[in-house]
């Protein structure tokens, strides 16, 4: 009888075991999936600089900017501040005469990354006191991470868009800055033109090997 009952056990538990370890391995092969589409875009993601001239619909927009702003952010300050611009008279007013960004003029939009400099809250050591602002030494690492967020989304959606730099040159800032009346404490770090992409655009490989260490340098 106690023979019977722990192989029943037994078999009970075995089974059980089976059906967790199918469950899990279905979710496994779920995850692993969704691992190797969040890889593949980010593996396609390559820098596109011409486009058909086809407006991005508001909606994908929105997502890509939501994906923007789901970056990591240090103390989670959140510095970024957006400029959508898509209407394409008012961005050829802008740049106009910047060599740089007069190529991208077939873009859908021109996206402006920018960033509060500055952080208002109370003093870190003593949380209870009034909110006093001043700089924030990191906000160039929080939009390096808005920016190249909204380029894998922008990837994930076939459209095609290129990382331009603003900061810190000021032949690229000051355009931006007075056309778009900035405040002093906002800064215009990075322009991204992006749309339907037209050519041939393959993303490079970057693989290289001596470039990883493992343990020591
Ligand atoms: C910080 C930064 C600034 C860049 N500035 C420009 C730029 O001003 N103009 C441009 O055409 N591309 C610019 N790029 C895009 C790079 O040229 C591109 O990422 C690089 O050649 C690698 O190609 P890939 O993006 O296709 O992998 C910039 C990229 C980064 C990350």
């Amino acid at each position: 009888m106690t023979k019977r009952f722990t192989l029943l056990t037994v078999a009970l538990m075995s089974v059980t075991m089976l059906a967790t370890s199918c469950c899990n391995k279905e979710e496994n092969d779920n995850a692993n999936c969704n691992a190797d589409a969040t890889i593949n875009t980010i593996m396609q993601r390559k820098s596109v600089r011409s486009y058909n001239g086809d407006t991005i619909p508001a909606d994908i927009m929105e997502k890509m900017l939501r994906a923007a702003v789901a970056a990591p952010s240090g103390m989670d300050v959140r510095p970024w501040h957006i400029v959508v611009m898509t209407d394409k008279s008012k961005y050829e007013e802008m740049f106009a005469g910047n060599f740089n960004m007069e190529k991208f003029m077939q873009s859908g939009a021109v996206v402006i990354f920018c960033a509060d400099t500055t952080v208002t809250r109370p003093p870190r050591e003593n949380p209870d006191a009034p909110a006093v602002t001043s700089p924030n030494p990191i906000w160039r690492d929080d939009l390096g991470a808005c920016t190249e967020n909204f380029l894998l989304a922008a990837e994930a959606y076939g459209l095609g868009a290129v990382w331009t730099a603003c900061y810190p040159f000021h032949d690229r800032m000051d355009p931006v800055t007075n056309y778009l009346n900035l405040p002093g404490n906002i800064v215009p770090y990075s322009i991204v033109p992006v749309g339907y992409p037209t050519g041939d655009n393959q993303p490079k490989d970057k693989w290289d090997e001596s470039r990883i260490h493992y343990e020591k340098f």
